[in-house]
């Protein structure tokens, strides 16, 4: 198959970077026709391209991605690099959360001094960090938000964090990529898209020493409610945006 081929059935399928998911297929495919046909009929079903090739760009790095793990976005390097700028040196830090630990992964890049801990509820994205932080010498655990980490409270520097707040109703709005192969569990924020960011605040109040910091993505529409989340959970908190990502994150201090 050539390349123009490839990229007018991507087009065809209305993948608007055609040509460049053209190229990063080819690529995944190894030069093997048979898997190249295979990948490019499920990009063209609807799989996301991040699925499709089998990892995702995040802060330079390319983190490895699966079947049913959430594909980490762009605009949660804000998290990442608050992260980085905040932690003294040998750090504790949390990737509270974690999904593929691209969070943690990145601040383990930048910061090889500090301990890092991934923890996500989801048994299949905990399998998937822990390969791909193994090698940066950080752990990851399964837990329902800070249940397994226990030997943690008091003791932690940061947590960085990119929790589910998609509100329940909207789901059914979300782009089909989103709604068909990433689980509820990762999207769902709740009825006012903001419970888990809640339980991740108060979690952290428990688990943060005196002047450590907890970093929770939010959006511009859930702001407010993150900022007062953070102020019931007795910590001091202000917004951060990065424009060109598009990201907003509560900065929260204990
Ligand atoms: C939006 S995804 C973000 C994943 C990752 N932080 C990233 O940025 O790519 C949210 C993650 O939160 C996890 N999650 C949802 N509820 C949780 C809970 N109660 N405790 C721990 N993790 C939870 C999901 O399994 C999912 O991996």
């Amino acid at each position: 198959m050539t390349a123009d081929d490839a990229t007018a059935r991507l087009r065809a399928a209305g993948c608007v970077f055609a040509e460049d998911e053209a190229a990063l297929i080819a690529d995944a495919a190894g030069g093997y026709p048979a898997r190249h046909e295979a990948l490019l009929e499920r990009r063209i079903a609807g799989e996301p391209l991040e699925i499709v090739i089998g990892w995702a760009r995040f802060a330079g790095l390319r983190i490895p991605t699966a079947p049913g793990v959430f594909v980490p976005r762009r605009r949660t390097e804000l998290v990442a690099r608050l992260a980085i700028a905040c932690a003294p040196d040998d750090a504790t830090v949390v990737d509270l959360c974690c999904g593929t630990g691209a969070v943690a992964a990145a601040i383990a890049h930048a910061r090889t001094d500090a301990r890092i801990v991934a923890a996500d509820v989801d048994p299949a994205a905990v399998a998937l960090a822990a390969s791909t932080l193994a090698p940066l010498g950080c752990v990851a655990t399964v837990s329902d938000l800070d249940e397994a980490l226990g030997h943690l409270a008091g003791a932690v520097d940061v947590i960085a964090s990119c929790p589910p707040y998609v509100p329940t109703a909207q789901i059914p709005l979300m782009p089909r990529e989103a709604r068909d192969h990433e689980p509820a569990l990762a999207l769902d924020g709740g009825p006012d898209g903001a419970a888990v960011q809640r339980a991740v605040l108060d979690a952290a109040a428990r688990l943060l020493r005196p002047g450590g910091v907890a970093i929770v993505e939010t959006s511009e529409d859930l702001a407010t409610l993150t900022l007062a989340a953070a102020a019931d959970a007795a910590l001091s908190a202000r917004l951060e945006r990065d424009a060109e990502l598009g990201a907003v994150a509560v900065v929260a201090r204990l």
